[in-house]
């Protein structure tokens, strides 16, 4: 069978402000999160829903994120002849994991001018779009759940997930109608509404499967909120169109973008794990936060 979404976009030049100092000289998505950059997260995700041309647009000083995807012959090299050959393995299944091409964003002039950078590289048919500062965990993956939606339904189809009605003007907010099981039928879109304003508190998440006619509708819009290019402003011309379907994902959100939140998801996604959960229980029990377990021995009758 045809793959339906062959490729998937990754917008990855933004400036990262919220996440300074750390990313003066390191792209946000070069932070890693536990044992490998945030990018990996995304990228795997993408792979998992069947993608296999990966597309970054990128800007200045994201070197490193290529690099993190090509072969690294010295340092596989190195491994081998220290004996690391599953080390050695595991880096080179990196460089494996899809096709990996670049396009750049010379302003960052907002997200829906950087999906229509990738214009180039993704218009053969639909594609994913993945902002990998939300790293998301689903079974099965949050982008396959989407492709699923497009491949029963056609037209595009966007992440959704219910966040309190005060943080409304955070996100992009849907205006929806019900259509069972998660699914919502896509009737208008908003760029942060205030609470009182918001059609919903269905907002949408860093996750998408768009029709490639979206690039002609980004190419003809004027600048919105924020002097950018909204991808938001893009699918409400889109929705005139074709149908956008949202769907209520299963699975959690990480978000990496701020100090606090990276550290949060790092934190949680480390109890998760058996050995790194005991690492970050017994600091905790180091600073007295959590009381240490004491071994009192079996209970003798
Ligand atoms: P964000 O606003 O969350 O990321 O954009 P940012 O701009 O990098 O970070 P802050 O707000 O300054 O801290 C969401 C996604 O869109 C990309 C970002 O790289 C991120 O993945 N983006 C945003 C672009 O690629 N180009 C843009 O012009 C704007």
């Amino acid at each position: 069978m045809a793959i339906s979404v062959s490729s998937c976009l990754f917008p990855v030049a933004g400036l990262g402000t919220r996440f300074l100092p750390a990313t003066k000289e390191i792209p946000k998505e070069m932070i890693p999160l536990i044992d490998r950059p945030i990018i990996h997260y995304g990228v795997n995700e993408a792979v998992e829903a069947g993608c296999r041309d990966m597309v970054f647009v990128t800007s200045r000083g994201k070197r490193s994120l290529e690099d993190y995807f090509d072969r690294s012959f010295e340092l596989e090299q190195a491994l081998k002849n220290k004996g690391k050959g599953n080390l050695c393995e595991e880096i080179h299944a990196i460089s494996r994991m899809a096709s990996f091409s670049c396009v750049r964003q010379p302003e960052p002039l907002g997200l829906g001018h950087a999906v229509l950078c990738g214009e180039p590289l993704c218009s053969r048919g639909y594609f994913g779009v993945v902002l990998p500062d939300d790293v998301m965990i689903g079974e099965p993956p949050v982008l396959a759940q989407l492709v699923a939606v497009h491949e029963k339904m056609g037209g595009s189809v966007v992440a959704l997930e219910e966040v309190p009605k005060e943080e409304t003007s955070r996100y992009g907010i849907v205006a929806a109608v019900d259509a069972g099981d998660g699914l919502w039928r896509v009737t208008d879109l908003v760029e942060k509404p205030s609470p009182q304003d918001a059609p919903s508190n269905l907002a949408v998440m860093g996750r998408y499967v768009l029709s490639p006619r979206i690039f002609d509708l980004l190419r003809d819009l004027p600048r919105g909120k924020g002097g950018e290019i909204q991808l938001t402003d893009g699918l409400r011309r889109l929705l005139q169109e074709e149908p956008i379907w949202g769907v209520v994902y299963r699975g959690r959100r990480y978000d990496c973008g701020t100090k606090e939140s990276w550290l949060r998801a790092t934190v949680s996604l480390a109890l998760e794990d058996r050995v790194l959960r005991e690492i970050v229980l017994d600091a905790l029990r180091e600073e007295g936060i959590v009381e240490p377990i004491v071994n009192e021995g079996p209970v003798v009758e």
